[in-house]
């Protein structure tokens, strides 16, 4: 046994005192003893199993002044990311074959959690020619980052059925271009009034007309939560959707699309995640320089940072008894393991050894010294979070104490055939 890891694991959803064998980077053995010349003995802490962010923005290749791969994935091991899933709004962005290879290439080294990348959907995209490389697709229905944008029902038709074909997940942002104003901003409610509800509800009701695997990315309204009732779809939702509202005073530093909302939306949201009822939990980490969200709110682009951020904030809900630990094991590692196909999510033999090791006890305010994006700034300065104590990658001990102990490990998940 390469490695034996001790602690209170969660098993089959119980907690419990387990030791677990790694070999080759996998999971093969979970008992209350297991021989290994390699132990670590993490006492009564938690061992969970690390957490699948299923949409970030590196924005590697081309905006490197704002994030890197190197940067982002360090500030997902930090957050319990052990695996991030990109988006395809880089620079070129990928959107065909030939430039998700070459994104491959240029971040290939850097990684330090496993990684998969989005292949982008415009319209006449070769979408069966990216399967192979992508993990899954991603459709902008409403402008935001980058140029990446399809408003047209055949078009999004058209891209539905190939994706259907290749079995892959379609991510989407959904809101409706058709609905969102452009009228003159000073803050953020000028934000949320050119970017309303009905425009995810609009996009949503469109999307139903489709058929093939449909992820909605960042539910941020009442009623486009309610619009999904019924309807066959995975939802995602972001710790800033639930936390912040347009009100948080945070100016153009929290203009995000989709905007943030009324507080009793974000508190819906919130009673949703919090019953169980959305399936995954994703950053949308989008990091932009201070100097972008300094500049005056109209000109200020989109996007809040958060990988690192979301899982120790739900950690520090945990221990205040408000999210039920198996509801966040679920949205931040099951469900996304089986939306996109993964050998991983759960503490199980035979899947690969991704862990966080949390201590309940090293609850404290988040302060932006310790974070790791290269953006250098948080919308979550302050609130309580735990930080996992260790967190393993394939068996590869990768951040322990705050320290970094480990080597850049991060692999694709995508091996093109
Ligand atoms: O606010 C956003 N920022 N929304 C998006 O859809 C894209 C993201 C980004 O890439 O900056
Ligand atoms: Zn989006
Ligand atoms: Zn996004």
């Amino acid at each position: 046994m390469d490695l034996v890891v001790e602690g209170r694991a969660l098993v089959r959803g119980r907690l419990g005192r387990w030791a677990i064998g790694i070999e080759d980077g996998k999971i093969v053995e979970i008992a209350r003893k297991v021989k290994g010349d390699r132990r670590i003995d993490y006492g009564d802490n938690l061992i969970l199993p690390g957490a699948i962010d299923p949409h970030v923005h590196f924005r590697d290749p081309g905006m490197t002044q704002k994030e890197d791969f190197s940067t982002g994935t360090l500030a997902a091991a930090y957050g319990g990311v052990t695996t991030a899933l990109d988006m395809p709004n880089t620079l070129p962005p990928a959107v065909t074959a030939q430039e998700l290879k070459n994104k491959k290439e240029v971040i290939a080294q850097k990684a330090w959690v496993d990684y998969g990348l989005f292949a982008g959907c415009m319209p006449g995209a070769d979408i069966e020619d990216m399967a192979p490389l992508a993990v899954g697709f991603k459709l902008f229905m409403g402008s935001s980052t980058g140029k990446l944008l399809v408003t047209s029902d055949s078009d999004i038709a058209n891209i539905a059925a190939q994706v259907r074909r290749t079995g892959k997940v379609l991510s989407v942002h959904a809101e409706d271009e058709a609905l969102i104003l452009n009228d003159y901003e000073e803050g953020l409610s000028d934000h949320l009034r050119n970017r309303p509800a009905r425009a995810e509800v609009a996009a949503i009701q469109r999307l139903s007309r489709l058929d093939c695997r449909i992820n909605l990315c960042h539910i941020s309204s009442l009623e486009g939560l309610q619009a999904t009732n019924g309807r066959p779809f995975t939802k995602e939702i972001t710790a800033h959707h639930m936390f912040l509202d347009r009100s948080s005073g945070a100016r153009a530093f929290a203009k995000v699309n989709p905007p943030l909302r009324t507080p009793e939306d974000r508190f819906a949201l919130f009673r949703a995640f919090i019953s169980g009822r959305i399936d995954m939990l994703g950053s949308d980490h989008a990091p932009h320089t201070i100097e972008d969200k300094e500049q005056d709110f109209e000109s200020a682009p989109s996007g809040v940072p958060g990988v690192e951020t979301t899982v120790p904030m739900m950690l520090a809900f945990i221990k205040k008894g408000t999210l039920p630990l198996k509801v966040l094991v679920r949205a931040m590692a099951e469900r996304p393991s089986e939306i996109f196909g993964l050998n991983k999510g759960r503490i199980e033999e035979g899947r690969d050894a991704d862990l966080m090791v949390v201590d309940t006890r090293t609850m404290a305010p988040i302060k932006i010294n310790n974070l790791h994006s290269k953006c250098g700034w948080s919308p979550f300065e302050g609130r309580d979070a735990i930080f996992p104590r260790a967190v393993l990658v394939r068996g590869n001990l990768v951040v322990e104490d705050g320290q970094v102990v480990g080597e850049r490990v991060g692999r694709d998940v995508v091996v093109a055939k």
